[in-house]
């Protein structure tokens, strides 16, 4: 057979590379290397400089490199872009269903999709021949903005459909609608970006989406992580669905990323309701903002008998949530303390409802973060309070300052104890540099009796603080040196309550290692690093003499973990708490899980390389069953290493060491001979 020639070769380079570029971004699940799509792509590129007039505008080559452009040119859409009606409770849900329904013959079966309703900005992409020729902003609705240039640099976006030769064949003409907008990581690492840069951050990801694709020199927006998903077909030629179930469909199989996994259909109007209902919770665990669902009747023919009031379809409704951004004014910058001693600024606000809430307070993070955002006192601000998180100050409105407007400076001085405010080196916070600092105290013991740390009842935060005042409490360790006698006299404590508590922090000295690491409070250490401190190292006593090597090589944990731990175990007044606690009889070493024998008792192993029959985790587990204990890397508490076949530089540490090596018969024959 010949070599195809560059046109044909070129065609299906192109076909490929719109494939693989598909897996890779849509479907998250590439079957090619990126090494070997830049093979692909070189070629065609390759192809494409030598034969420029092979170059089609839906060449993958073709998402980069455009020229800046004087304007965004206007374009009139071919059917207006319409907008939706809002629902915000139940009620009006109700309300809506029944008033199509007085519309529409009275017995008529409706059925109905359920979609997330996206927080971007609305697009219009047209599609000939399966090409991506323009895609325009919504605008008013009726006239948007080109910004083909700047759509093609999004790598989710299709350049040619279907995105997968094996896919349903794509209409003649295909118009269709959908938001672009940015995931919450995206946005997250773009704004961290921004502040390294000197540049201010954007204040929500809805402005970042809209700031991104409107940009005359399409370069900008191609170094901005923008993504889309579609949801409706607004006009085309050729076959087109009847319902927005089969669009959703459709467009999918065509290669458009859909919300599809987070969409629904319902023929029941109440399970509908219901769903919408237990929908809220959701909303704050998704990776991207939504600001509520879209409900659409999902035949078409019905909808469009339905027809329009204004600019809003009467057969679509959006059911909006709660909003999470209000706007106030910053009055005053207050400090809390940390059990760390860390300074942590928090906003006074004008009370301000947002979602059924009146927020007062509202956290601001640290100082850089506070200079970063040029945030001033007497600024009109924006909170945003969603799901559980604390309410939080994102940004100052700064077309609305007066001039008024103050700087905010950190404290030189520690509000609670007057002793000097310290910056840690390389450290974004403020520390009080007092120990014995009485706020410190306070949110130790907090911290201490909390739910995930040793978890003991009935001391709030103003029993605590009587504790402290009245200087019953010196340390976390005192706690368990309390009396009923010396609760009873505190305000709003009876016998009866007193009782109760003491009891409570006696009951607690039952709580495993773990728990009392986590209560210890160490900078980074919380419930799941206490267990992995404890599964390798065996003892809070082990860990207090780890260096921080030892640490650092335990899986999960980083240098940052590993210093902290280290210099929380050096100070001596933590040393002296520890002794205490150990003296007062809470547990200090992990516990042993059941196992079957005990025949590996005492002895420590690491497992390194491919064992010819067991995985690593079926290894480890036979040796803990057997009373071993497995841990990550080779140090002088290794008894044995397990090695298998490519066993690395773990192998080399232990021959060194003279630690023996096992195989996999080697394990094998130890538990039979030693039982
Ligand atoms: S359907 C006739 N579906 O919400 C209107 N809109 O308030 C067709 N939006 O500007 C829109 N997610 O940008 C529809 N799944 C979704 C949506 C959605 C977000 C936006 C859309 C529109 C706004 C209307």
């Amino acid at each position: 057979m010949s070599d195809p020639g560059p046109a044909q070769r070129a065609a299906e380079l192109r076909e490929q590379l719109h494939y693989h570029n598909y897996r890779y971004h849509v479907l998250d699940s590439p079957v090619i290397t990126d090494a070997e799509f830049d093979e692909l792509y070189n070629e065609l590129r390759a192809i494409e400089a030598e034969h420029p007039e092979l170059i089609t505008p839906d060449s993958p080559t073709q998402r980069v490199g455009a020229e800046p452009r004087s304007d965004l040119p206007k374009v009139r859409h071919e059917v207006p872009a319409l907008s939706l009606g809002n629902a915000f409770n139940q009620d009006e849900l109700h309300a809506w269903r029944e008033r199509i329904g007085r519309l529409l013959a009275e017995d008529i079966e409706l059925d109905y999709t359920v979609e997330p309703k996206l927080d971007g900005l609305s697009i219009i992409l047209t599609y000939e021949n399966g090409v991506f020729v323009q895609g325009a902003t919504r605008g008013n609705g009726e006239i948007g903005e080109d910004v083909t240039p700047n759509l093609r640099t999004i790598p989710t976006l299709p350049l040619h459909i279907p995105a997968d030769p094996d896919g349903p064949a794509a209409p003649r003409r295909l118009v269709v609608r959908g938001e672009v907008f940015y995931r919450l990581a995206d946005f997250e690492d773009l704004n961290k970006t921004r502040v390294e840069a000197d540049e201010a951050p954007f204040v929500n990801p809805r402005n970042a989406a809209s700031g991104s694709l409107r940009q005359l020199d399409p370069s900008i927006t191609a170094q901005r992580p923008l993504t889309l998903a579609v949801y409706t077909i607004m006009t085309g030629e050729g076959d087109l669905p009847n319902t927005q179930w089969e669009t959703l469909h459709l467009l999918h199989d065509l290669g458009f990323p859909v919300m599809l996994e987070y969409s629904d259909h319902f023929t029941d109007f109440d399970a509908l309701a219901d769903h919408i209902a237990n929908w809220e919770e959701k909303r704050s665990s998704l990776p991207f903002e939504i600001d509520g669902l879209v409900v659409k009747i999902n035949d078409h023919a019905t909808r469009q008998d339905l027809g329009v009031v204004g600019k809003d379809p009467r057969g679509m409704l959006a059911y909006k949530f709660p909003a999470e951004e209000k706007t106030t004014r910053l009055l005053e910058v207050g400090i809390n303390i940390g059990r760390t001693g860390v300074v942590m600024p928090y906003a006074v606000l004008e009370p301000v409802e947002i979602g059924g809430v009146t927020v007062k307070r509202a956290t601001l993070h640290n100082f850089d973060d506070i200079a970063a955002k040029d945030i001033r006192l007497g600024d009109t601000v924006v909170v945003k309070r969603s799901g559980d998180v604390i309410p939080y100050v994102i940004g100052p409105v700064t077309d609305l300052r007066d001039g008024s407007e103050q700087p905010i400076e950190p404290p030189e001085r520690c509000p609670y104890c007057d002793s000097p405010v310290v910056r840690a080196e390389g450290e974004v916070a403020y520390y009080c540099s007092n120990p014995q600092c009485p706020e410190r105290l306070v949110r130790a013991i907090e911290w201490f009796v909390s739910r995930a740390a040793m978890d003991i009842q009935g001391l709030g935060e103003r029993v605590v603080r009587q504790l402290v005042e009245e200087e019953l409490v010196k340390d976390i360790a005192d706690l368990y040196s309390l009396t009923v006698e010396d609760l009873v006299p505190l305000e709003r404590f009876a016998e009866k309550k007193a009782q109760n508590v003491v009891g409570a922090i006696s009951n607690s000295k039952r709580q495993p290692a773990s728990r009392v690491l986590t209560a210890l409070g160490v900078k980074d250490v919380g419930g799941v690093t206490a267990e992995l401190l404890l599964d390798e190292l065996g003892s809070i006593d082990a860990i207090a003499e780890a260096d921080p090597d030892t640490i650092e090589s335990i899986k999960g944990l980083g240098p940052h973990t590993a210093q902290a731990v280290v210099d929380f175990f050096n100070d001596a007044h933590n040393q002296r708490i520890v002794e205490k606690l150990r003296q007062t009889g809470l547990k200090m070493e992990a516990e042993q899980p059941a196992h079957e024998s005990s025949v590996l008792q005492g002895l420590t192993f690491v497992i390194t390389g491919t064992l010819p029959t067991l995985s690593r985790t079926q290894a480890a587990a036979l040796i803990e069953q057997h009373g071993g204990r497995v841990t990550s890397s080779v140090s002088g508490n290794t008894d044995y290493l397990l090695a298998g076949e490519k066993a690395g530089s773990k192998l080399d540490k232990a021959q060194e060491r003279g630690i023996p090596v096992l195989d996999e018969d080697g394990l094998q024959r130890l538990l039979e001979d030693k039982s």
